[in-house]
């Protein structure tokens, strides 16, 4: 092996990178700081929360919104940070980078992260659609003709898919729906009933350990937050979140529905006896996984990390390379 091998798991809250033979060399806020108006020096991460909190000269910009790409400038400095990182000192050969994407991303979009990795000095790019790395990372054999079904929830987004012979049978891609879309739901209703208003790391805490999906004994968190310019407690219930949680999880069961019914019925018997299962950081949300069964009739597992099984599917095709060429979209 000469060059790297790098996989990138670009989300919309959090980038997490893997480089073959090393793990995970990288999970930072999909984030970047850059220098006042000509954006030239870029910082990355967790560093660039940090340095733009003291710095009026620094602009954050979040590349990836909803799980598509806003700003293609942020994330050519992102990629190049990224890639930096990866390949660390050995810079005479050139690394070869596969970067899952929303499946449902535009090619304009996907030219602009080619461009951003080429740019960045990758040999070989490869973008693989999440729920095929999903699929990978959480350990299901997508290569023969059975069929699996994968549902990733993430910050951003929500893809449901059904996968077989390395591809997708059935999908659908649900663009800015995921914990975020969540979390600004129950601001909105803490705002609207309480008259507070909620920072992000807060939001973060209710939607990990209040909200609750389906029937269940009540539960009680006191958080704080503002009103006006000062600071207020307020007790929220579980209880009236449900009407937020029923928004989130409508569609995720109709996405769901629609994607089982576009499956050939072997396949589906296949899933059926095999299970779904459930990834991304937000597929942690609490009864999600049992209202899912629920809803399909079948088990619905989670993944052990779901938070990691994409990037750790981008780290199986980095194994594959030949085998999956045909389901990527690359240049070389
Ligand atoms: N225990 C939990 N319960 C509910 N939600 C959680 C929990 N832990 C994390 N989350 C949510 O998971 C989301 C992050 O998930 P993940 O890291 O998979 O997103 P991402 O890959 O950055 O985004 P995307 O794939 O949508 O582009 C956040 O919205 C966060 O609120
Ligand atoms: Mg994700």
């Amino acid at each position: 092996m000469l060059g790297k091998k790098v996989g990138i798991d670009l989300g919309t809250s959090c980038t997490r990178v893997i480089a073959k033979g090393e793990g995970l060399v990288a999970s930072e806020p999909t984030v970047v700081a850059v220098h006042g108006r000509d954006g030239a020096v870029g910082v990355l991460g967790g560093s660039a929360l940090e340095d733009a909190g003291g710095n009026a000269e620094l602009r954050l910009l979040r590349p990836v919104a909803g799980g598509e790409i806003v700003d293609a400038d942020a994330v050519r400095v992102l990629i190049g940070q990224v890639i930096a990182r990866a390949v660390g000192r050995q810079r005479i050969f050139k690394p070869d980078v596969v970067i899952a994407v929303m499946s449902g991303m535009p090619g304009d979009q996907r030219r602009a992260l080619l461009e951003a990795a080429t740019f960045a000095g990758a040999r070989t790019v490869y973008l693989l659609d999440s729920p095929i790395a999903a699929a990978m990372g959480a350990g299901l054999r997508i290569s023969g003709a059975n069929g699996h079904l994968v549902i990733d929830v993430g910050a951003g987004k929500t893809e449901v898919a059904v996968l077989a012979l390395e591809g997708t049978i059935s999908g659908r891609c649900l663009p800015r729906h995921g914990g975020e879309r969540l979390g600004s739901a129950i601001a909105a209703h803490v705002q609207r009933e309480h008259g507070v208003a909620l920072t992000s790391p807060v939001i973060e805490d209710i939607v990990a350990s209040l909200a609750r999906v389906g029937p269940h004994e009540e539960r009680r968190l006191e958080v704080e937050g503002g009103i006006g310019s000062r600071l207020a407690s307020v007790v929220l219930t579980s209880t009236e979140l449900a009407p937020c949680l029923d928004e989130h999880v409508r569609p995720i069961m109709s996405a769901l529905d629609e994607v089982l019914s576009d499956t050939p019925a072997a396949l589906r018997s296949d899933i059926a006896r095999e299970g779904g299962m459930l990834c991304g950081g937000a597929g942690r949300l609490e009864g999600l996984g049992r209202a899912l069964v629920a809803a399909a009739g079948f088990d619905i597992r989670s993944d052990r990390e779901p938070q990691l099984s994409v990037v750790r599917g981008t780290g199986y095709a980095l194994d594959n390379l030949d085998v999956l060429k045909r389901t990527f979209m690359y240049i070389r």
